[in-house]
């Protein structure tokens, strides 16, 4: 047998058992780095927004020392959720609709009205904090619990373990100056894993993607050996194309931090377990994936492009925006239709070939940390 052919696919079950699911996101969404979105969405003082995170609403809130800070949307009173919007501006403080106890934008509790009870305290009943921590403009956040009090001021996973040298890698993107400026949400019908697998492989592309096939060779993929936290690569611009879009041709300026490779080539990084970057020579478009069943996630694709170039009265982003639409939309029926054949009966793992190296070191990952065997 040959070593390509001793790698397969993953049992059924990992796509399609509802108990292995749960058992996913409590490892990599409640126990890890979550990418829970970006800082410039949330510019203000008591701007919000929040993401549903295995089932937890966790609150993204700007503080008054403009602190991006995370919060569970739980009140310490009966529990109620404070949220009612999935966005929003809180003002100077997050009120519970239910009893109107009122919270500071650092979790304090300030107010708890009729509470005149012996031995009551506000300063026991803070929000319960939720740790983050930001890469160039990108919020991350920590469910886990530090499982060793021993380690106080010490994380015990910090999240520059988890990105390893990628903030060195991307440093000539500087995405902390990219601005949203469209957000696109796509239901799949498909696990969240499938999507990983799909985006970190461009074997698919002749016949899933054939404009996208046009722009750059799907041999020509550059994959960097695979890391704890993610996997990736660079492919090269096909001669006379510069950036994705229909017809390959760059309608703004180049970012203004990259070097004359950089310019040439387009980065594909799936960043465990949320975070898909796609950085192209004129723009950054992020995939982040929130799992809702073991056959179901939502994404959402969000385009962001460099403010001086929004300014200007000529602005393009439709070439961009509609080339990955369109794209993706190719790759949800294709993956859809893998969901879809894995449930058969007859199912049973498939040999990878030498060029999905990517996506087995993945299965790896996600067969080592759930604990479970072949
Ligand atoms: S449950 Fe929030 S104030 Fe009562
Ligand atoms: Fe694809």
């Amino acid at each position: 047998m040959s070593p390509a052919a001793q790698f397969r696919t993953l049992p059924a079950r990992y796509y399609t058992d509802p108990d292995h699911f749960r058992r996913e996101l409590e490892v990599f969404f409640c126990n890890g780095w979550v990418c829970a979105g970006r800082a410039d969405v949330i510019p203000n003082a008591g701007d919000y927004f929040v993401r549903e995170v295995a089932g937890e609403n966790i609150i993204l809130v700007r503080d008054s020392a403009s602190e991006v800070r995370a919060f569970y949307d739980v009140c310490r009173h009966r529990g109620t959720r404070l949220c009612t919007a999935a966005e929003g501006n809180f003002g100077r403080a997050i009120k519970c609709p239910y009893h109107a106890w009122t919270y500071g934008l650092d979790g304090r509790l300030l107010g708890a009205p009729h509470m005149e009870v012996p031995g009551f305290s506000r300063e026991d009943y803070p929000l319960h904090g939720v740790k983050t921590a930001l890469w160039d403009g990108h919020v991350f956040i920590h469910m886990g619990r530090d499982p060793n009090p021993i380690n106080m001021g010490r994380d015990p996973d910090p999240l520059e373990g988890h990105l390893s040298d990628l903030p060195r890698k991307f440093a000539g993107w500087r995405m902390q100056e990219l601005r949203l400026y469209r957000r696109i949400v796509y239901g799949l019908k498909a696990n969240w894993k499938l999507f990983i697998l799909n985006y970190s492989e461009c074997l698919h592309c002749p016949s899933v993607h054939p404009a996208l096939n046009r722009l750059t060779d799907y041999l020509g993929a550059d994959n960097d050996p695979p890391m704890r936290g993610y996997i990736g690569g660079a492919m090269g611009f096909r001669d006379g194309m510069e950036t994705m879009s229909f017809d390959g041709k760059k309608r703004r300026e180049f970012l203004p931090g990259l070097n004359a490779e950089e310019r040439r080539k387009v980065c594909y990084y799936a960043i465990y377990p949320n975070l898909l970057l796609s950085l192209n020579p004129d723009y950054m478009m992020i995939h982040t994936l929130w799992p809702k069943a073991v056959d179901r996630t939502e994404i959402l694709c969000e385009f962001y492009f460099h403010p001086d170039e929004m300014a200007k009265p000529d602005f393009q982003a439709a070439d961009a925006i509609e080339f990955w639409d369109s794209v993706n939309r190719q790759d949800w029926h294709i993956v859809e239709m893998s969901q879809a054949g894995i449930q058969s009966r007859s199912y049973t793992p498939g040999p990878y070939s030498h060029r999905e190296a990517l996506l087995h070191a993945f299965d790896q990952l996600v067969v080592e940390k759930t604990g479970f065997s072949g």
